[in-house]
C-alpha cells in the first residue's frame, strides 16, 4: 500500500477528528469517546505535537495516531518517564489491509528518534505484538485498574529501558475527559454528523 505519514496540520483538525470518531463508532461502546479525547489533548502539555501523526493516501486521510508523556510509578517511590500511545485508527475502508501497522510502525520510529525510552497503553495484542509490543505485567508494569491485566502492552524504545523495572502504570487523566465532562462531550459529539449508536456484541462498555 503506497501511503504516506506525516504530522497532522492545524487545518485538518476537525477532518481527523471525525476520521477518529468513524473508526471508532460502535467498536468499544455504542458511539464513540475518543474524538473527543483526542481534541481535548490538543490543549494539554503532555501531548506530544510530534507524534500527532496521519496516514494519507492519495491525498485521503485514512489514518491517525497521537501520544502523551506518562509515567511508570516505581515500587521503589521514584517515576520511569514513559509514553502511552492513543488513540490510534484506521478509516473503515481502509481496515485490515495493513495500513495499521504502517502506522504504528512508524510512530514508534519517529518516537525512538525523539529519545523516547518506552511505551505502555492497553491494546490488543493480536495487533500490537505483531510490532514488538509484549504483555506489561511480563516486564514488571502492571496496570492500576487491573494489575493482572494481558491487555496492558508495553515496548522498549532504547533497548534495556524497563530492564530491572517493577512498578505501575495508570492512565493519564486526559483519557476520562468524556467521563468527567458529559457536558462538553455531548455539546462536542453534536457538532458532527449525525450517527447511529448501536450496541454490539464485542463491546467493551455499554455507553
Ligand atoms: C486497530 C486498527 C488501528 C488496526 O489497523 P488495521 O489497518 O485494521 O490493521 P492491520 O491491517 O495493519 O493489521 C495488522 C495485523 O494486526 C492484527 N489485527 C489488526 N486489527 C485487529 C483486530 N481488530 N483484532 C485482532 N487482530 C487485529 C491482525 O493480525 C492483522 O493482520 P491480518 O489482517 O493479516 O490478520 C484499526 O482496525 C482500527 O482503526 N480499529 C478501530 C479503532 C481501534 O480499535 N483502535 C485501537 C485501539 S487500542
Amino acid at each position: 500500500m503506497e501511503c504516506t505519514v506525516r504530522l497532522e496540520r492545524e487545518s485538518e483538525y476537525r477532518a481527523v477528528e471525525n476520521l477518529v470518531r468513524n473508526s471508532f463508532w460502535n467498536v468499544y461502546r455504542p458511539g464513540a469517546m475518543e474524538h473527543y479525547v483526542l481534541h481535548c489533548f490538543r490543549g494539554n502539555p503532555i501531548f506530544i505535537k510530534e507524534l500527532g501523526l496521519v496516514l494519507e493516501k492519495d491525498g485521503k486521510l485514512i489514518g491517525y495516531t497521537m501520544y502523551v508523556k506518562s509515567e511508570i510509578c516505581l515500587d521503589d517511590g521514584g517515576a520511569l518517564p514513559i509514553i502511552t500511545l492513543g488513540p490510534i485508527c484506521i478509516a473503515n475502508e481502509y481496515k485490515r489491509q495493513g495500513c495499521g501497522k504502517i502506522l504504528l510502525d512508524a510512530s514508534l520510529e519517529k518516537a525512538r528518534a525523539l529519545g523516547f525510552g518506552g511505551v505502555v497503553m492497553e491494546g490488543n495484542i493480536d495487533f500490537y505484538g505483531k510490532s514488538g509490543f509484549v504483555v506489561a505485567k511480563e516486564r514488571g508494569i502492571s496496570y492500576a485498574d487491573d494489575p493482572e491485566a494481558e491487555y496492558l502492552l508495553c515496548q522498549e524504545l532504547k533497548p534495556g529501558y524497563f530492564d530491572g523495572v517493577s512498578g505501575t502504570f495508570a492512565d493519564p487523566e486526559g483519557y476520562f475527559v468524556c467521563q468527567n465532562d458529559a457536558e462538553g462531550f455531548a455539546s462536542f459529539d453534536a457538532e458532527f454528523p449525525k450517527k447511529e449508536k448501536k450496541r454490539l456484541p464485542g463491546q467493551l462498555f455499554s455507553e
